[in-house]
């Protein structure tokens, strides 16, 4: 045989082996997790999983073995019984106290793979970064999940998205399934923007024209729809069982046409009614005349700042303290947001009294309240929570005055500013925000007068003017929204958008696995 064709064959051979020897993951330093975990070290070897393999854990894990389950594509056995030498564990353990409530380890070893964690949320979030190192059974009808230690726990306890139901209004199932999707990367706040100018989506017993008028449209003119307060337990139950925190927002005293056009005793002459998009409603749903109190009609467009609750009526205080306790007796969580942004005819005297107001009741019925950064203009102190998304002097006046603060930051997390010219939907009134725009940022360094003590966390808002159904939601929130997760949970130590993009790139293979629509950014190179 001529020389060179032997050389070939033996280079040739030792490609193929060396590519056999690469196939099974066996090094999980380099998987392509998000978020990033704590730590993670890798002993090079795998766990088999088979259609054998048995899940072992208490009955309250029956839930989430089964997701494991499922993602494997075997029909996988679930014990309580602790007996089995292999198999995969879920356990409570209160060995490594500095994990926290959150954190968890997750031990991969030949014969058996261990999650152990303080609380409950450890093993669910330990779960998830295992769920991302399970592929599809490979020859063999085997998935081999390579070996090592991963020990890992959040950076801050708020990791959140809003989702806005009232621009376009979201079904129960759709919301349910982008819990699903934001649990996954382990963040464990939504936040639902219920009500604003275009319809009021939370089912209020003793004001029923809220929902019943004041839900029946949305931006665009189309067919809007409410929650009713079944739907909206529905939803709360969903969240806590994947250790997410529901936070409903009515926003006041503007962005609010949607009640006052259900009931004319709160409409008042200081709401100034855009020229276009109003809506009157089917007739059999109209807003009610309260003597030669009118109400307004409903609004289809997309202005902001317009509309306002006034003092000077007298049914204004009975509707916020009937709304805000209907409102924490079906919230479990411990946050009650009232918005507050964006109050241009509210004149301030007023604003600060109904944001001091709004402080008194949340707080009467034993709720945190939490305000977008205007807030900060009134009486706030170290019990309120205030959001920030535009204004850099009050996010700081707010910190000032002893605020915890959410950091939304609208030129890098707002989910629904296009990506660049060319997305189909979404606006861009802070600019065009790519997905290494959103994640090229910290929450300590962001704001002048914001350091780490002052930061509860981190949310990603998706507005939905422009977004009207889940391919849309996907579309804009994937993947900036899994950058902002790791923001929130990660340590920003070493973070960089370079060794992210790959990381990314390789992950983009999950999301499709979980049949998210994301958008495919040129920036990142993507892997098929
Ligand atoms: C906001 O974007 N108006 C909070």
């Amino acid at each position: 045989m001529h020389l060179l064709t032997r050389l070939s064959l033996f280079f040739g051979a030792v490609l193929v082996l060396a590519s056999c020897k690469n196939t099974p993951p066996t090094n999980l330093a380099s998987e392509s997790l998000i978020p990033k975990p704590v730590s993670v070290t890798a002993t090079g070897d795998a766990f088999e999983l088979t259609s054998e393999t048995i899940l072992v854990g208490d009955a309250a894990f029956a839930v989430l073995a089964d997701s494991i389950a499922r993602a494997t594509g075997f029909d996988l056995k679930f014990t309580e019984e602790a007996s089995p030498k292999s198999g995969i564990f879920l356990t409570l353990d209160s060995v490594d106290q500095d994990l926290g409530q959150e954190g968890y380890t997750l031990v991969i070893e030949e014969d058996k793979i261990t999650i152990k964690a303080n609380a409950p949320a450890g093993v669910f979030y330990g779960a998830q970064t295992l769920l991302q190192l399970i592929s599809k059974p490979g020859e063999q009808n085997k998935i081999l999940i390579p070996t090592g230690t991963i020990r890992d726990y959040p950076k801050y306890e708020w990791r959140g998205s809003m989702l806005d139901v009232s621009r376009h209004f979201i079904s129960v199932a759709d919301v349910k399934r982008y819990i699903d999707l934001i649990s996954h990367y382990k963040m464990n706040v939504l936040h639902l923007h219920l009500t604003d100018d275009q319809g009021w989506r939370i089912e209020i017993k003793s004001w029923p024209n809220l929902a019943v008028h004041g839900g029946v449209t949305q931006v665009g003119g189309g067919k809007g729809g409410y929650y009713t307060q079944e739907d909206y337990k529905g939803i709360v139950a969903h969240a806590a069982s994947r250790f997410v925190t529901i936070v409903p927002e009515i926003d006041m005293p503007s962005h609010i046409n949607a009640a006052l056009a259900a009931y004319g005793s709160l409409n008042n002459p200081d709401t100034k009614f855009p020229k276009e998009g109003n809506y009157m409603g089917p007739a059999e749903t109209r807003g009610i005349v309260d003597g030669n109190s009118k109400p307004t009609d409903l609004y289809t467009g997309m202005e902001v700042g317009w509309s306002t609750l006034s003092l000077s009526k007298p049914a204004t205080l009975q509707f916020v303290n009937d709304v805000i306790r209907e409102l924490a007796e079906i919230t479990p969580g411990p946050y009650l947001h009232i918005g507050g942004d964006e109050a241009h005819v509210t004149k301030k005297e007023e604003y600060i009294k109904f944001i001091n107001h709004f402080t008194e009741i949340v707080k009467a019925n034993n709720k945190t309240m939490i305000g977008w950064e205007e807030i900060a203009q009134a009486d706030i102190d170290g019990n309120v929570i205030a959001q920030h998304w535009a204004s850099e002097k009050h996010a700081a006046e707010a910190a000032a005055k002893g605020a915890k603060i959410i950091m939304s930051p609208s030129k890098k997390v707002y989910l629904d500013m296009q990506y660049d010219s060319t997305t189909r939907i979404g606006l861009h009134w802070v600019g065009y925000i790519e997905v290494d725009d959103s994640y090229n940022w910290d929450p300590t360094t962001r704001v002048e007068g914001i350091t780490r003590e002052n930061v509860l966390g981190v949310e990603a808002p998706l507005w939905a003017e422009t977004v009207v159904n889940m391919t849309d939601i996907e579309y804009m929130a994937f993947p900036r929204l899994i950058g902002v997760a790791e923001i929130g949970w990660s340590p920003a130590e070493g973070r960089n958008w370079e060794e992210y993009k790959i990381r990314l790139g390789k992950h983009g293979r999950h999301m499709e696995g979980l049949a998210i629509d994301f958008y495919r950014s040129p920036k990142v190179n993507w892997s098929n």
